[in-house]
């Protein structure tokens, strides 16, 4: 019994590892996120331009989110809590250009 709970715990932690970089958050919550620290520059005619997740394809999230952080103004990458990341990743990648369902809108 041990050895199958042993197994079982192995098993999941192995499918967490292979997992992309997406952790444990929630596309709900990170659509919130973007709302409320995105949006304020991220709109038609604002000071970032219109943004939404199918801006970009999921590689495209993925190098911006891991290797760009919001360089061009990284205070807003500064104030972001890790958690925060993972939902917003999250978002960004299930409705990413080349999703099932993309999300033209914010
Ligand atoms: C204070 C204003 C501001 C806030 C808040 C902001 N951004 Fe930006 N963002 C910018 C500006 C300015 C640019 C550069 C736009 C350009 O190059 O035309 C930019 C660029 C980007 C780009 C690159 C766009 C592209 O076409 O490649 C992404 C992606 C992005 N921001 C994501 C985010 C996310 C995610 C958030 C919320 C966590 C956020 N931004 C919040 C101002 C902001």
């Amino acid at each position: 019994m041990k050895a199958l709970v042993t197994g079982v715990l192995i098993l999941l932690l192995g499918a967490l590892a292979v997992s992309p970089v997406l952790g444990a958050g929630s596309g709900k919550v990170g659509k919130e996120i973007f709302r409320s620290k995105c949006r304020s520059c991220h709109v038609k005619g604002g000071e970032g331009g219109d943004l939404a997740p199918a801006s970009k394809t999921q590689m495209q999230w993925r190098r911006f989110m891991k290797k760009d952080q919001h360089r061009i103004r990284p205070e807003v990458w500064k104030g972001l809590a890790p958690q925060e990341m993972d939902h917003l990743w999250r978002f960004f990648y299930e409705n990413s250009l080349d999703s099932d369902r993309p999300h033209s809108c914010g």
